[in-house]
């Protein structure tokens, strides 16, 4: 006998017809930073090639990915009002909502759209709920997301995604949703989300760092792994529809297991600071973006993720890496 597991690597060929691991486009996600005003394409130095966006500029910009197969964006809202109650997080008048009115209205049904439903941007101390004493209070802050969530709902979201790590929350969303009528609205939870360093270009791009501490008092701790699997089942008892892993190159581990442990579709959020890092390796000439970035989705998707939300997206695409 001579086996010989070489034999299938032989040719191109037969290497793709064993491959165990099939990358597509209908898994990514690409996520906008949209900002009020008008003809604004403004890069985000820590994260070369995202900019931000006013409506008029994202509709155009959502056009040219569209055309590639890219139907699915993750918004955040930049720039607008910060009060001590994160107030400006759930009115109609806010950037987030218009442009979820603005998108649906101009591509309907063949976008869908998603946003990322935490107050840190809206809040003048930059934490992802109300602050009482130094501490985020857990259910006053999901009731300030409950109110966020149902004005995305009814400006016209497909799918809310809340990104905070309060208790409850995903319950409490789908309930306010359902009560409103909004039965068909998705909810993908940031179930597993690490207080992480990742997060460092996403701050300054959505401009929502802490102004004081930082939020491991809410965000996981990343020494944890049994706990991901408690926070994720949770999540799916209380209705969410999508379960996520955040950040993903460092927590594979984590995402297997999440995996392994739902039957939910399973999404990664491949953050700034893992995007930022390649990006700043790649201009230097140390590394070959396209095989790294072919290879970190590769291992998202191997790890066992349905979806990954990537800033790469529109590269990956409009590139031909697939
Ligand atoms: C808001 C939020 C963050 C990210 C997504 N939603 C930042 C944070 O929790 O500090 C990070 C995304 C990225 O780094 O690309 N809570
Ligand atoms: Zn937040």
């Amino acid at each position: 006998m001579n086996i010989r597991p070489r034999r299938t690597r032989k040719t191109a060929i037969s290497r793709n017809m064993v491959a165990e691991t099939r990358l597509n486009k209908d898994m990514f996600v690409y996520p906008y930073f949209v900002t009020h005003g008008k003809g604004i394409v403004h890069p985000i130095k820590a994260m070369p090639g995202i900019s931000h966006f006013s409506i008029d500029t994202l509709i155009e910009d959502v056009r040219k990915g569209l055309q590639h197969g890219i139907n699915k964006v993750l918004l955040f809202g930049v720039g607008e009002e910060k009060t001590e109650d994160g107030s400006s997080s759930h009115s109609h008048h806010s950037i987030v909502p218009q442009a979820v009115s603005a998108l649906k209205k101009e591509f309907g049904d063949a976008l869908y759209v998603i946003t990322d439903v935490c107050v840190c941007a809206y809040t003048s101390h930059g934490h992802c709920g109300i602050l009482e004493e130094g501490y985020v209070n857990n259910d006053k802050s999901v009731d300030l997301l409950c109110k966020m969530a149902l004005s995305h709902a009814q400006a016209g979201a497909d799918m809310v995604a809340p990104s905070d790590m309060m208790d409850g929350r995903i319950g409490a969303i789908r309930e306010t949703l359902d009560d409103h009528g909004f039965v068909n609205t998705g909810i993908m939870s940031y179930s597993v989300k690490f207080a992480s360093a990742y997060y460092g270009p996403f701050r300054e791009a959505a401009d929502s760092s802490p102004q004081s501490g930082d939020r491991k008092a809410y965000q996981m701790d990343p020494r944890n792994g049994n706990e991901t699997i408690r926070e994720a089942l949770l999540d799916e008892d209380e209705g969410a529809d999508i379960l996520m892993v955040k950040p993903a190159l460092a927590y594979l581990d984590i995402i297997r297991r999440v995996k392994d442990a739902t039957l939910l579709p399973l999404a990664c959020y491949n953050v700034s600071g893992e995007y930022s890092m390649v990006k700043a390796a790649a201009s230097q000439g140390l590394i070959d973006e396209q095989r790294i970035v072919m290879e970190n989705m590769t291992a998202f998707a191997r790890a066992g993720c349905d979806i990954i939300i990537t800033y790469h997206a529109r590269d990956i695409v409009e590139k031909g890496w697939l």
